[in-house]
């Protein structure tokens, strides 16, 4: 039996297996640029973040309409169940998808026939995070926003993701003052590639509860410290850093020493399609490789679990 875990980092769109995406590229008369899902596979060799993001963004051209979405949530959704995830806190970027035409309303329901039954059909309880995109301008955060307005009543919170380098979260000041008033919870990708300083500048300026990644947090004792006296949770994806190049190897990973500094950490997947791993392999990838002990493993579930976005009541029937 696996480990019971909360997936607090998890972006649907990168959970577009190869397979999938041929069968939806079928379905809806796209063209792929590759002959067949090992070409595919072969193509998921990425120097950086931005040689990720560039196959991300293009192989999303397959997603098309409701039914896409619902099919693409409910094969994740079945893997993850089958890892251990109880209870998964899911990204979607509708900036991509407005952008190619798809409009909020396709995005939102399709991914709600799979969400609104995955108690049901996978054991697992969902949320729905709207991430902006960073790279892209603040008006177009504000806009996106205010297309989601008919759909809050789904979207439990609201985060920031894409190229990060040059892209501060002090940009995105204002969406998330009117998010905040909206009664939506904030977290953000900081500290992946970025610097430190994106850390502490999305905390004090955005007011974010979670930092999805921070691991550049190890460069910065002090903000190391911060990040423990305040209880802040970092969602870190180890598989992810190897494949993205953020760390050389997953030995070189800081996660135990992040765990050994007293940072509440968690264990996810990200892009578990392009990186070589759900949730649970995640989990198995650090034990095995950074020889992590049982306990800290289950410090690392007990942590998934209330960095979440679940209501105490709601927590312990998960766990
Ligand atoms: N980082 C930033 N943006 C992203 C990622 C990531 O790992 N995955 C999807 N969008
Ligand atoms: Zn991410």
């Amino acid at each position: 039996m696996p480990l019971p875990i909360a997936e607090l980092h998890l972006h649907i769109e990168g959970t577009l297996e190869p397979e999938l995406a041929f069968e939806l590229a079928a379905r809806n008369g796209v063209a792929l640029p590759y002959a067949d899902t090992d070409a595919l596979r072969e193509a998921y060799r990425f120097a950086d973040l931005q040689s990720f993001l560039d196959l991300y963004y293009a192989l999303m051209a397959v997603l098309r309409t409701e039914r896409d979405f619902e099919d693409l949530a409910n094969a994740y959704l079945a893997r993850a169940a089958a890892q251990g995830v109880r209870h998964a806190e899911i990204f979607f970027d509708p900036q991509a998808h407005l952008a190619r035409g798809v409009g909020m309303e396709t995005v939102v329901e399709g991914l709600w026939r799979a969400l609104g039954s995955s108690v049901q059909n996978h054991g697992v309880s969902t949320r729905l995070i709207l991430c902006f995109l960073r790279d892209e301008s603040a008006e177009s955060a504000l806009a996106t926003l205010d297309a989601a307005t008919p759909y809050l009543d789904r979207i439990t919170g609201i985060g920031l993701d894409s190229a990060e380098v040059g892209h501060p979260p002090a940009k995105f000041r204002e969406v998330y003052g009117k998010a905040a008033a909206l009664g939506l919870r904030r977290v953000a990708h900081a500290g992946e590639e970025g610097p430190p300083e994106y850390i502490t500048e999305a905390l004090d300026v955005l007011g974010v509860e979670r930092i999805d990644h921070g691991l550049r947090c190890a460069e910065d004792p002090e903000l190391v410290e911060r990040l423990v006296r305040e209880r802040i949770p970092l969602t870190l994806c180890p598989l992810s850093n190897v494949r993205l190049r953020t760390v050389d190897t997953l030995a070189d990973h800081p996660l135990p020493a992040l765990l050994d500094a007293g940072l509440l950490c968690t264990v996810n997947s990200d892009d578990p399609a392009y990186f070589g791993g759900y949730a649970g392999d995640n989990l198995d990838a650090v034990r095995d490789t950074l020889g992590l002990s049982d306990e800290r493993l289950r410090e690392l579930a007990r942590n998934s679990f209330l960095a979440s976005f679940l209501e105490d009541d709601e927590e312990l029937r998960a766990r």
